[in-house]
Formats: structure tokens, C-alpha cells, sequence
């Protein structure tokens, strides 16, 4: 794998059917050509994905998404216009040229304009959108740098564009509308729930998904335990014994004394949610490497970004079976 910042030569493997990673403004994504079933296929072997996970379809701007949707409902252009580039994901009903590989059969399809310019510019010189999932093995924690892309996936790509460190850290929120209309988040993300409520129909407007009887899950990707690094994740607000790391994100956490032995990462010295973010996977996904017994998380607010940050971290505190 080569790491470099020319986009012309990641569109030139991508037209060829290769896949790239790419970044976003929220994490890395490992990009095919969305119209090229065989690319797409590939995206899932390089990382081990269930082929019954749909995948986010990139574009470069919202006068680019009809072809890919039966519609655009007022509700949802008014969301994009406001949010768009940006890290959020519209849940759509997909029309005929949508491959049933990209949205794993489902009735819609997930579609989002990336922030990030050199994403962008990939799209247009391709001439085609990108499907996208988070460049990371499946279930693992998703990269924020391109030198996070080469650790996980190493030689299973040819190519990773470095854009720098992501700006958002955690991923895009997803939302759309429920059969009976009701406007819903299906993955809280970079874009909280109370700006949703503020730019398109106030307070209590958006609801997070509910259980579905039974337990089938609207995503797989939303599956309990996700997001997760080796080393067992307690979510703590006291430090781990001797041996353990610790990740804190409050100005008072950052200032506590540790008792010896432990590894600590600040998240942000002075409480700030979006600093955090921004630093949350690549402290995850460094102190994995070093082989500690135990990682605690500091609890995160229960609003705002902090209902992001907790619900990742809880799912990666969830050991898989
Ligand atoms: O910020 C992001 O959204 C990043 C960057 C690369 O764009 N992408 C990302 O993709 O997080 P991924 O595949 O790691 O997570 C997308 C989630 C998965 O949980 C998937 O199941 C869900 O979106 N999803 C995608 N298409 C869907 C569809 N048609 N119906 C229901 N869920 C869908
Ligand atoms: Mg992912």
C-alpha cells in the first residue's frame, strides 16, 4: 500500500475498479465505484464485512442524488440544504440504478454529500459516486488518519489519500422516516439530535430508533457490539489499576493524579465534546497497540455530541460472542 495526497491517482484506481480509502471529514472510508458491482463486492472481502450491510453512497452534491432515489421529500432537501457537505446520511427509497450489493437488497438507500474537499473532488473525477464504509476490519474501531488506514488494512489496498487527521472523529448521523412518517435517527453521529430538532422541526422532533420486536435490527452495522478494539472497554469514571488505560475527556478527569502504572489519554483538557471527538478512535486505536489489561472511558454526557460519544463507547465496551 502507498500513502500520498494526489487525487487524481486515487480516481485513476478507482475508475480501474480498485478499491481506495479516502478521507472524510468524519472518519476514513474505503471507497469503490458505486456502479461497478465487482468493485463493490471487493469492499466487503477486504473487510470482512457480511454482505447484508449496506453501504453509504457518496456524492458530490445534492443535484447529484435524484438519479439514485425514487424521491427527495421536502423534509430531506431541507436537511441536506442545511447540513450538506456534511456528516449526515439521508435513509432514501432507492431507484433502479442503485445496485443491490450497495444497499445489501434493503428498500432504500443511505446516500450523503462529504465534507471533506478532496472526497469531493474524487467523486467528480470519476464521474460517478462511491460507495463508502468506514476503512476499518469490520467491527473494528474506524481510522481518523491515513496512517491508521495502513495499520488496519496494510496491503489489502492499494492506495490510501491522506487528507490529514479527520476534523469530526466519529461518523455520520443517519436518519430518515419511519413507514409511519416519523422522523428518526438510525445512528446517532457527528450531527447531534438537538441540531437536527433546531433545523427541522424543533424540540422532540427526532427520535432515536426503538427496538424492533423480536430484535431485528434495521442495520446490521448497528448490532450491539461494534466499534470495538481488542483490549477489553470498561466505561468508568475512576482510573484502572496498575497496567490499565484510562481516556478522559473533562477538565477535572485531565487534571486528577493517576495512580502509578496507568496510561492515560486526555480527549481534551477543558471539557470540549468536539475536541474529543476528534480524538476519541485514534485513542482507542493507540492504546490497543500497546497491550494494556484493561481500557476505562470516562462517562460522557448524556446530550449533545456526548450521546454520540457514549453510545460508541458502550458498544465497544460490549464483548461479541
Ligand atoms: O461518516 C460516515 O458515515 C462514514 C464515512 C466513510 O462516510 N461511513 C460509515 O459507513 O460510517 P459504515 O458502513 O461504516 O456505516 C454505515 C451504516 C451501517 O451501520 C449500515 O448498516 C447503515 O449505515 N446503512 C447503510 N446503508 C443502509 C441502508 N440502505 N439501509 C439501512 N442502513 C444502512
Ligand atoms: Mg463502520
Amino acid at each position: 500500500m502507498t500513502v500520498g495526497a494526489d487525487p487524481r491517482h486515487a480516481a485513476r484506481l478507482l475508475r480501474a475498479g480498485e478499491c481506495v480509502a479516502l478521507p472524510t471529514e468524519t472518519v476514513y472510508g474505503l471507497a469503490a465505484r458505486a456502479d461497478d458491482p465487482a468493485a463493490v463486492r471487493r469492499i466487503f472481502e477486504v473487510k470482512g464485512r457480511p454482505a447484508s450491510n449496506p453501504l453509504i453512497l457518496h456524492l458530490a452534491g445534492l443535484e447529484e442524488v435524484e438519479p439514485w432515489v425514487e424521491a427527495v421529500p421536502d423534509a430531506a432537501r431541507r436537511l441536506a440544504e442545511r447540513f450538506w457537505p456534511g456528516p449526515l446520511t439521508l435513509l432514501l427509497p432507492h431507484s433502479d440504478r442503485v445496485a443491490a450489493e450497495v444497499r445489501a437488497g434493503r428498500p432504500r438507500v443511505a446516500v450523503r454529500v462529504p465534507g471533506h474537499e478532496l472526497f469531493r473532488e474524487v467523486i467528480r473525477l470519476v464521474g460517478a459516486p462511491l460507495a463508502a464504509p468506514s476503512a476499518n476490519p469490520s467491527g473494528y474501531v474506524s481510522p481518523t488518519t491515513a496512517q491508521h488506514v495502513a495499520l488496519q488494512l496494510g496491503e489489502r489496498v492499494p492506495f490510501v489519500l491522506d487528507g490529514g487527521p479527520c476534523a469530526r472523529g466519529v461518523e455520520s448521523t443517519i436518519v430518515g422516516w419511519e413507514p409511519d412518517g416519523r422522523p428518526t435517527v438510525y445512528r446517532p453521529g457527528a450531527i447531534p439530535l438537538e441540531e437536527l430538532d433546531a433545523a427541522c422541526g424543533g424540540a422532540g422532533t427526532w427520535r432515536p430508533l426503538e427496538p424492533r420486536p423480536g430484535g431485528t435490527v434495521e442495520a446490521p452495522g448497528m448490532l450491539p457490539h461494534h466499534y470495538a478494539p481488542h483490549t477489553p472497554v470498561v466505561v468508568s469514571a475512576a482510573p484502572p489499576a496498575a497496567g490499565g488505560g484510562w481516556i478522559t475527556w473533562s477538565a477535572e478527569a485531565a487534571l486528577r493524579p493517576l495512580p502509578p502504572g496507568v496510561r492515560h489519554r486526555a480527549l481534551s483538557r477543558t471539557g470540549d465534546l468536539e475536541e474529543a471527538a476528534r480524538h476519541l478512535y485514534a485513542a482507542l486505536i493507540e492504546l490497543d497497540a500497546v497491550g494494556l489489561a484493561v481500557l476505562h472511558v470516562e462517562p460522557f454526557p448524556q446530550d449533545g455530541l456526548g450521546a454520540t460519544l457514549g453510545e460508541r463507547v458502550r458498544r465497544a465496551s460490549l464483548r461479541s460472542r
